[in-house]
C-alpha cells in the first residue's frame, strides 16, 4: 500500500521582514508541489530519498534523531518515529520525496515538503485532518528552524490567500483571484535567519527611519488588500514596486535582484523580492498580455517559471 500526499510552495506577497515586527503580510500558495509516497518496508529501517539526498535510519535508533547526517531531514524522520509510536508499529517505512519548487530561496520548500511528509506517513495509517497535519508538520520544521512561525507550514496545507500578522495569526482572504506570477530565481543563495539578522541591525541604527517605513508598508498592505478584492493588476503591480523600493532602504536588495526588478517592470504590472532576500527569488505580476514579453526578457538574465495561485492546500492522491 502507498500513500500520496502533495503540498505546494507559496510566496509572499507584500509585508516580509516588517511582518516580524507586528506588521501585516500577505501571501500564498503556488501551483508548484511537493509529492510525499510513502510505504512500509518488511526492513526495520526509515528511509528517506529525494533528489536532495538519500538517508536512513533503523527503527531503534529513531528517538536520536541528532545522529541524521543531512539535517534538513531531521523533520521527515521525527514524523515517521512520531506515527511508528503512536499506532505501536514494527514496520519500517520508506518516503520518497518529488518536488517541483526549488530549495533554499523562499519559495517554501522546507514547509511543503513537511505537510506532504506528514500527510503521507500518517495516510498509512489514519489519514490526519489538515488541522492535526499543520500542527505536527510545524512541530517537525522545529526540529530544525526553532523560530519557525508556521506561516508557510498554514498557507502550504490550506492554499490560497492569507494575510498573517503576529497579534491575529492567519486570516484567510476570501478571494478566487487567479494572479499569474512569474518567479525569477536570482540563483544567491540567502539564508533567512542571517538576513532577518541584518535587518534588526539596521533598525536598531535608524530607528526614526525604519519607522517610517513601517507606516508606509503599513499603507501598502492596506491598500493591497482592497487591490486584491477588485483585482486591479496595476494598482496591485505599482503596490509592489513600492514595497521593492522599502525593502531596498531596508539593505536586503542585491544588484542581481535590482536587474531582475528592472527588467521585469519594462513590460510586467510589478516586481518584488519574494522572502527574505539577499539574494533568493522576485516575483513579478503578468497577465496574458505581458506574460511572454517579460518571460522573454527575465529568462536571458535568470531561471524562471510561471505560477499561479493555488487554491487546493494539501492534497491526497
Ligand atoms: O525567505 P522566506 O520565505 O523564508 O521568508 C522569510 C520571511 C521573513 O519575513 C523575512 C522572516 C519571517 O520569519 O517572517
Amino acid at each position: 500500500m502507498k500513500s500520496v500526499a502533495s503540498a505546494p510552495g507559496k510566496i509572499i506577497l507584500f509585508g516580509e521582514h516588517f511582518v516580524v515586527y507586528g506588521i501585516k503580510a500577505i501571501l500564498c500558495s503556488i501551483d508548484k508541489r511537493i509529492t510525499a509516497t510513502s510505504q512500509f518496508l518488511d526492513e526495520k529501517i526509515v528511509r528517506v530519498s529525494s533528489s536532495l539526498g538519500e538517508s536512513e535510519m533503523d527503527l531503534n535508533s529513531l528517538n536520536n534523531l541528532e545522529k541524521i547526517p543531512q539535517k534538513f531531514m531531521k523533520p521527515f524522520f521525527y514524523v515517521a518515529q512520531k506515527a511508528i509510536e503512536e499506532n505501536s508499529s514494527e514496520h519500517g517505512i520508506e518516503i520518497i520525496l518529488e518536488s517541483q519548487i526549488p530549495a533554499g530561496v523562499g519559495l517554501g520548500s522546507s514547509s511543503a515538503a513537511c505537510v506532504a511528509v506528514t500527510a503521507s506517513v500518517n495516510g498509512l495509517f489514519n489519514k490526519l485532518s489538515k488541522e492535526e497535519v499543520v500542527k505536527r508538520a510545524i512541530q517537525a520544521e522545529r526540529t530544525i528552524f526553532e523560530q519557525n512561525s508556521g506561516a508557510d507550514s498554514s498557507v502550504s496545507t490550506f492554499g490560497g490567500l492569507m494575510s498573517y500578522d503576529l497579534k491575529n495569526g492567519f486570516q484567510d482572504i476570501p478571494s478566487r483571484n487567479n494572479l499569474n506570477f512569474i518567479i525569477s530565481n536570482s540563483a544567491q543563495i540567502h539564508d533567512t535567519q542571517d538576513i532577518v539578522r541584518q535587518v534588526r541591525n539596521f533598525k536598531e541604527k535608524n530607528e526614526d527611519m525604519f519607522r517610517k517605513l513601517c507606516k508606509q508598508e503599513i499603507e501598502i498592505v492596506k491598500n493591497a488588500t482592497t487591490a486584491l478584492k477588485d483585482n486591479n493588476l496595476n494598482e496591485l503591480g505599482s503596490l509592489m514596486l513600492k514595497n521593492q523600493d522599502l525593502l531596498k532602504q531596508i539593505g536586503i536588495s542585491t544588484e542581481k535582484i535590482d536587474l531582475l526588478v528592472r527588467e521585469a517592470k519594462k513590460t510586467a504590472y510589478g516586481a518584488k523580492i519574494t522572502g527574505a532576500g539577499g539574494g533568493g527569488c522576485i516575483i513579478s505580476l503578468v497577465d496574458n498580455s505581458n506574460m511572454g514579453d517579460t518571460l522573454d526578457n527575465l529568462r536571458k538574465i535568470s531561471d524562471c517559471f510561471l505560477a499561479k495561485i493555488d487554491y487546493n492546500g494539501l492534497t491526497y492522491r
